[in-house]
């Protein structure tokens, strides 16, 4: 693995699944994104780009042209735009974020646009992404989503992580905050 100042950078892969083609995220990517990101379904979950501020067309362009690179090549994980195989359209993202080098942990984050829902894309995704981290050999990899978020969970469970308990007040968000779901997913599991 190269490093960039002393920190390991995840080699920059496109993951293929039955039904998506995950890669990084291009300029062509900012009409769709910021069409998912304005999704008051995805801003009550996800509050981007904070909690608070509303999220421009400057943030989707910004992300795909610098952030989502960017946090591949700081050490911090790997973006993906996760585009249909049929038509090629973007209908989500998927990540590895909040990687501990030390720990050899990371965590799997994800969101789907409106039009890409209910079609099993964010399961698909998050098996696949969580797989390949496994396999670069992260010993821990986790998902956390909202106690309320029915769906996310959904996702962590049909994904094969494990429930482990609940952070309290761990993620603030435009209203409020969120008590966090904790799953993990470890390379036993897969034996
Ligand atoms: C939550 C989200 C990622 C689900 O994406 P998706 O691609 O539609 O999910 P999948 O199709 O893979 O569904 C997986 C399971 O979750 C269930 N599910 C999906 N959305 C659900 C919802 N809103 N409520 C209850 N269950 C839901 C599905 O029925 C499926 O269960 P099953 O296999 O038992 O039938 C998507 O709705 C989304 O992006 N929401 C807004 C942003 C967000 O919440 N991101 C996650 C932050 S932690």
């Amino acid at each position: 693995m190269t490093t960039t100042q002393g920190r390991p950078i995840l080699p920059s892969v496109i993951l293929e699944t039955e039904h998506l083609r995950l890669r990084a995220f291009v300029e062509d990517d900012i009409d769709d994104v910021y069409a998912s990101c304005t999704d008051p379904e995805l801003q009550r979950r996800v509050p981007l780009p904070g909690p608070g501020v509303p999220y421009t067309r400057e943030d989707a362009e910004a992300w795909c042209r610098e952030l989502a690179p960017g946090m591949r090549i700081g050490g911090e994980g790997q973006q993906w735009a996760m585009v249909e195989q049929g038509t090629g359209r973007l209908v989500g993202a998927v990540g590895l974020l909040r990687t501990l080098w030390a720990a050899m942990t990371t965590e799997v984050g994800y969101w789907v646009s409106p039009w890409g829902r209910g079609h099993g894309y964010a399961t698909e995704a998050a098996v696949a992404v969580s797989r390949w981290a496994l396999g670069q050999g992260f010993q821990r990899v986790e998902i956390k989503a909202a106690t309320d978020n029915a769906g996310s969970r959904r996702v962590a469970e049909r994904s094969g992580f494990s429930f482990e308990g609940v952070e309290r007040s761990a993620m603030p968000l435009h209203e409020g905050r969120a008590d966090l779901a904790v799953y993990s997913l470890l390379p036993a599991d897969l034996l």
